[in-house]
């Protein structure tokens, strides 16, 4: 069993919620800078204010800032290919709205380029991780205006131009498709609706009109950028990120399949048939008349969304669910800022996200044949409650099974003969969580010292997977043991 040669093996994180330094040299406010901590029980808020004495986790997350060199050390240590990590927006360009770019920003991320560059390991960098500028926010409700685009575009020349050389692999904006669900739209969009007071992060108020024209905007967007990518240098590849979370129906009754197909259409495979063919599948267009949603399409952007489709496909993978018409049959669960009806086969983590490593096999089948792009799974991964042994150490064994049952069915999925050419897993060092805010859900190979009564010196040490997963790679995945 190996995987094809030079395939892409590594980890993955986000600004928001490893670097800290919130303030420091020049960075402006994003949207998850007003996000408040939370737990599995009790929920974010989002804060149009930030509130005096109250917890904001990206305000210092793990301190990667100032501790990167000692980070991407232990990354290399286990010998990743990749590291996929993003640039946080507001680091560029504070407000969105400057019209020069902040110098220490762009040298900081030079740096870490640099020394990734150092070790061998290829950048895979995401523009757009939930880190919209927060002034873009308050001006314009985020990509609900067409003017959000024209700043992210000043914002993805900046960084096109000055890594040039550096840099192959981009994605345009984290799990898009978070776009269709109401949560995605404060995280994904930007959009918010309410700004006189706090808001529950799993229930802004929603308007799906608003919503899904912001959703078209920053697929013109996403476009824009491509193009201008490839105008500035021919070699930069860019993708999309879709969180990818299957659903089977529940039922052999036909109207369990009705229902999860359409499920799939909207959450699945809508954003990406976009990002991936170019132009709105047909389904899309009947669920907008029943739902009165009026897509305005300004003159040009039926070409820009032609002209400016992706060159690979990347998605987050960590659960699936079911569907059902035969609602007493089913209980609801939790996913990742999603839910559906639990799927009676599978076990859940500690969050309740039901553990499918087959669904990630059928899946990228799935992709492949819709879409016969090259495809990169760029997070998956189990959160989980680490605790450490008498001997001191963490003894992570949980993680490495969730890990290896998931390699090995991409491994089928290659077999099958679907383009896979590299693995990223979810917070390869621990990293505060995106949907609870909390330290206590941990990804990582590597353990930091840091918890959610704001204790702990931020260290950082080697869980059993991190030695797991160095053999994984140096076997290109042949060695799982
Ligand atoms: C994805 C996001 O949704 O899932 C990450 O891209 C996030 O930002 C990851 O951290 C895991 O979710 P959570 O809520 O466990 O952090």
């Amino acid at each position: 069993m190996s995987f094809p040669k030079g395939f892409l093996w590594g980890g993955a994180t986000a600004a928001n919620q490893l670097e800290g330094a919130w303030n420091e040299d020049g960075k402006g406010i994003s949207i998850s800078d007003i996000s408040t901590g939370g737990s599995a029980t009790s929920s974010k808020r989002i804060t149009p204010q930030l509130q005096e004495g109250t917890y904001y986790p990206s305000h210092v997350a793990i301190d990667h800032y100032h501790r990167y060199k000692e980070d991407i050390k232990l990354f290399a240590e286990m010998g990743f290919k990749v590291y996929r990590f993003s640039i946080n927006w507001t680091r560029i360009y504070p407000t969105g709205l400057e019209d020069e770019p902040n110098e220490k920003g762009l040298a900081f991320y030079e740096d870490l380029i640099d020394e990734c560059r150092k070790y061998n390991i290829e950048p895979l960098i995401t523009l757009c991780h939930y880190e919209i500028p927060f002034e873009l926010v308050k001006k314009y409700n985020g990509f609900a205006s067409r003017k959000t685009i024209d700043c992210f575009i000043k914002y993805c020349r900046t960084v096109f131009e000055r890594y040039k050389g550096k840099v192959k692999y981009w994605l345009t904006f984290n799990e898009i498709n978070n776009g269709t669900n109401p949560v995605g739209g404060y995280l994904a969009l930007g959009v918010l609706n309410e700004l006189e007071k706090p808001t529950e992060f799993m229930h802004p108020k929603d308007d799906p009109q608003i919503r899904f024209q912001a959703l078209h905007h920053e697929f013109v967007a996403s476009a824009l950028a491509v193009k201008l990518a490839h105008e500035i240098d021919p070699h930069y590849q860019v993708g999309c990120m879709q969180i990818m979370a299957t659903s089977y129906p529940l039922t052999p009754d036909p109207a369990d399949q009705i229902l999860t197909q359409q499920h799939n259409h909207r959450m699945n495979w809508f954003c990406s048939d976009v990002q991936c063919r170019g132009y709105y599948p047909s389904y899309m267009h009947r669920y907008f008349k029943e739902n009165n949603i009026h897509i305005e399409m300004a003159d040009g952007d039926e070409e820009i969304l032609k002209e400016g489709t992706v060159d690979f496909y990347t998605c987050s993978y960590y659960m699936s669910f079911c569907q059902t018409v035969h609602t007493e049959k089913g209980n609801e669960v939790a996913g990742n800022m999603m839910g559906g009806t639990s799927n009676p086969y599978l076990k859940a983590s500690d969050w309740g996200w039901q553990i499918d490593p087959i669904g990630l096999r059928y899946s990228l089948n799935e992709i492949y044949d819709r879409y016969q792009l090259p495809i990169m799974v760029v997070e998956n991964g189990l959160g989980a409650y680490d605790k450490k042994s008498e001997d001191g150490k963490i003894h992570d064994q949980y993680r490495i099974d969730y890990l290896r049952a998931h390699i090995e069915q991409m491994h089928e999925a290659v077999l099958d003969g679907v383009d896979l050419f590299g693995y990223t897993s979810w917070g390869c060092i621990d990293l505060v969580s995106a949907s609870t805010g909390e330290y206590a859900k941990r990804y990582g190979y590597i353990y930091v010292n840091r918890f959610d009564d704001g204790t702990g010196d931020f260290s950082r040490e080697k869980k059993d997977s991190f030695y797991w997963y160095k053999k994984v790679i140096a076997s290109n995945g042949e060695d799982l043991a």
